[in-house]
């Protein structure tokens, strides 16, 4: 059970490789909003639910972290669903709606490796 959760914080941590991956590739680049942002969210999203239940670990979970990253999660979300409107309407993303969801993802990753 202790490998398989360690697995699943694999999956997670491609998930946010892909997601943080393809924001800095845009963000020394056109600054878009891209599919792979999303298909990261989803991995990252999908194992975090996994690991947000009490299996293969002793002692308690920090419900209240995990709490945090759902919300931050469904801010990001948001973030891309809009940024990527916006962009098919009027060619671009307002830098602050892009750099927030590379601030955000980061965010995540930090409460995830420093809040214990
Ligand atoms: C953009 C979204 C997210 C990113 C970038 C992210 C990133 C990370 C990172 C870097 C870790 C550290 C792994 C380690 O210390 O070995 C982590 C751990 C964790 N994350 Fe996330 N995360 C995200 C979303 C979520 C969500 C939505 C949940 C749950 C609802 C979640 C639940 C967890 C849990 C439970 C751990 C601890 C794993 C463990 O030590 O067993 N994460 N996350």
């Amino acid at each position: 059970m202790e490998v398989l959760r360690h697995i699943v914080v694999l999956i997670h941590l491609v998930g946010f490789a892909v997601l943080f991956g393809a924001w800095v590739v845009e963000a020394v680049g056109k600054r878009r909003i891209t599919r792979l942002m999303d298909w990261g969210l989803a991995i990252a999203g999908l194992a975090g639910l996994i690991l947000a239940a009490p299996w293969g670990i002793e002692g308690e979970l920090n419900y209240v972290k995990i709490g945090v990253k759902l919300v931050v999660l469904l801010i990001i979300g948001a973030l891309l669903g809009i940024g990527a409107g916006r962009q098919r309407k009027n060619g671009s993303v307002a830098p602050a709606l892009f750099w927030s969801v590379g601030v955000l993802t980061l965010t995540n990753a930090a409460l995830g490796v420093l809040w214990r």
